[in-house]
């Protein structure tokens, strides 16, 4: 198969965790006979340094003409600590997700029978996790109409939500949910919000059409609490944009660590694969970063991009591998021996 992928290092460690996954992949396509053609674009800070602008058009022509995005991460510290900068990293970000239309962020927590020491919660509370988020990426308080007034003393943003937004989102958590445990939590703030209660009473009309899935409906502070306490409670979750923010970070330290949760951003027509984790800059050059998330990425494009199943599971079972074996970076060598960033990615690669 003629694979076409647009290459979105990004900032922080992103251009060192992609190079990894560039690696598998390419391992991948010769094992399978495909032929993959790697196209590179700016974004992020790095973006901004070369052209002044995080998501450059010539990066979204490239994007739209690709058959997936392969993306590590944006954002750099010199922004963080300046309410005054004009043009951010993460505008980019924001601006890909709406160009390209990517309203769906898949975001999966599971845990791996090798790490689960590792999580900051008890064995017996996360044993047998496997949840997954399906947070809506295009609207909501991220894209409202936002502004000040008072002279500059009032703020506000504003969470807007349209009946066919809630319907297209819930769709994809309501076929996740048949091909699951047919279980579905709605997230949201009901007792308080108006945009929550039209998200509960579309995701409730739509229950007919899949009478073979039980919705529950759940707040989000229940859910922020449940969520540590109970997640194998959960198979799919869907939910608004902060929401599913929030949300997610929290179900990350389940794994045991942010550097091993991959995403998915779906559209009508382009998806984008990420690691959930940010550029962690304090890591950036030194070959120190987890790999994992964006690898595990890269398999769950092959698998929803694709529909390639078996060099999906090629890729996880070489990371299943590498963790039982103890080829892991820093974060997870625990006294052991660490290995680089590069050094993960070469082994994952020779054991394709
Ligand atoms: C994420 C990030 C982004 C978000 C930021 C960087 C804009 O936190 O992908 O979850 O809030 O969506
Ligand atoms: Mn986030």
């Amino acid at each position: 198969m003629k694979l076409n992928i647009a290459l979105l290092a990004g900032d922080g460690i992103g251009p060192e965790v992609i190079d990894q996954a560039v690696k598998v992949c390419d391992a991948v396509a010769s094992k399978f006979n495909h032929d993959i053609t790697w196209k590179p674009a700016l974004t992020g800070a790095a973006a901004i340094d070369a052209v002044g602008e995080p998501y450059p058009d010539e990066t979204h022509a490239i994007c739209e003409a690709a058959d997936a995005v392969l993306f590590g991460a944006i954002g750099h510290p010199r922004f963080d600590n300046d309410p005054s900068a004009k043009v951010r990293p993460e505008q980019g970000l924001l601006k890909m997700r709406q160009k390209l239309g990517l309203f769906a962020n898949v975001r999966p927590t599971f845990t791996f029978p090798s790490l689960i020491d590792k999580s900051p919660l008890k064995r017996e509370r996360i044993e047998g996790t496997d949840l997954v988020f399906f947070r809506e990426l295009t609207s909501g308080v991220y894209f409202g109409e936002r502004g000040r007034k008072d002279d500059g003393n009032t703020a506000f943003d504003t969470m807007t939500y349209k009946r066919f937004e809630i319907q297209r989102l819930a769709k994809k958590g309501f076929e996740a949910a048949m091909t699951r445990s047919k279980r579905l939590c709605c997230v949201d703030k009901a007792n308080v919000l108006e945009s929550s209660r039209l998200w509960r009473e579309t995701v409730q009309a739509m229950e007919k059409d899949y009478p073979e899935v039980t919705v529950s409906y759940e707040f989000v502070d229940a859910v922020a609490m449940r969520l540590v306490q109970w997640p194998s409670d959960y198979d799919v979750l869907i939910t608004e944009n902060l929401f599913g923010d929030i949300l997610t970070d929290e179900a990350s330290v389940i794994s045991g660590s942010m550097g091993l949760m991959p995403s998915a951003s779906l559209g009508e027509k382009a998806s984008l694969f990420e690691p959930i984790h940010g550029s962690y800059p304090q890591a950036a050059g030194k070959d120190i970063a987890n790999p994992l998330a964006t690898v595990l990425s890269a398999a769950m494009m092959f698998e929803t991009a694709f529909g390639l199943h078996e060099e999906a599971k090629t890729i996880r079972d070489a990371v299943n591998k590498s963790l039982a074996e103890g080829v892991v970076t820093e974060d997870l060598a625990d006294g052991a021996k660490a290995y680089k960033t590069s050094e993960v990615g070469d082994w994952l690669a020779e054991n394709i």
